[in-house]
């Protein structure tokens, strides 16, 4: 059977794979066609961090599958997140009786790892830690998506990254966008959350030219997909030449797209969602046929899909 616990463990015929069959799910969704598999899995959802986006398009996705969920919202209500702190192995001992798939949640590097070594069913990684070694691969998965979508190909786009390059969303997207050919990243970024020195190389290496800029209207007018991401505290005060706004879109090519993870913080103003440049609910939305996409390969391969 498959985890998904790193974007790294995909190859670009598995993620052209994905959204062949993410096209499929979102043309059937809007048609209101039923859905070609029927499955009886029970995903778990285990959040042991907040989330909108994630959990809901998982559980949306493993219902429009035809399967069922079992949650697990509030962390402080279960063992594994109270004072009794039940260790991650324990609880994958426990699940392995409860679900079909896990899809984990926390605020440490390497738990969905961690998680899937005392699993004996499939883990997909929801978003694990923050810095160095933290992932979020099915965030990266719809986030490709959405630019192939919106501009025909990945391949040849350049994406200006603006925010904290330390986070998870990033980390995965930047190894997701070096799959594909002659990408370029221009990165907007406070000195703080620059990536590493080998992590820069280990971009190099696979072929992403990831460049500092320092003038955003100007990477603006270079980029067909501004990715906007915030920082990592939310408390942090974004400086103001790292923020969008009309006057710093004004010189943009008029087909520049704006994605967000969500959820948005000052460097998104809600004066942007009118307008063409605004993708981000496009981007949200596709977190379903996406996420059905990676369910019913894991699915499939595990032998819980019925067709
Ligand atoms: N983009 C994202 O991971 O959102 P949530 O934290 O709401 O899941």
């Amino acid at each position: 059977s498959w985890s998904l616990i790193s974007i790294e463990q995909l190859t670009r015929s598995d993620l052209e794979e994905l959204f062949a069959a993410a096209y499929r799910h979102r043309s059937a969704l809007e048609s209101g066609e039923p859905c070609s598999m029927s499955s009886e899995a029970i995903v778990a959802t285990l959040f042991m961090q907040p989330s909108t986006r994630t959990r809901l398009s998982f559980e949306a996705a493993a219902l429009r599958l035809g399967g069922k969920i079992l949650s697990m919202s509030d962390p402080a209500a279960s063992r594994a997140g109270s004072e009794w702190k039940e260790s991650l192995a324990d609880t994958a001992r426990v699940l392995n009786g409860y679900a079909d798939v896990v899809v984990l949640r926390h605020p440490v590097v390497g738990s969905a790892a961690h998680y899937a070594t005392m699993s004996t069913v499939p883990v997909v990684n929801g978003g694990d830690g923050a810095g160095p070694g933290s992932e979020h691969p099915t965030q990266t998965i719809l986030d490709l998506f959405t630019i192939d979508d919106l501009c025909g190909s990945v391949d040849g786009a350049t994406v200006c990254v603006l925010g904290d390059l330390s986070q998870r969303c990033v980390h995965s997207l930047l190894a997701g966008l070096s799959l594909f050919s002659d990408v370029t990243v221009l990165a907007k970024t406070e000195e703080t959350t620059r990536l590493t020195e080998r992590e820069l190389q280990r971009h190099a290496r696979h072929g992403l030219k990831v460049e500092y800029v320092d003038d955003l209207a100007e990477a603006l007018r270079r980029s067909d997909i501004v990715y906007a991401c915030g920082h990592e505290d939310p408390t942090h005060e974004i400086p103001l030449d790292m923020r969008l706004d009309p006057r710093t879109l004004r010189g943009a090519r008029p087909d520049l797209r704006i994605l967000h993870p969500l959820p948005r913080g000052v460097e998104l103003p809600t004066s942007l969602d009118g307008t063409a440049h605004a993708a981000y609910f496009e981007q949200a939305a596709n977190g379903v046929p996406v996420r059905m996409a990676v369910l019913e390969r894991i699915l499939s391969s595990c032998g819980s899909a019925v067709a």
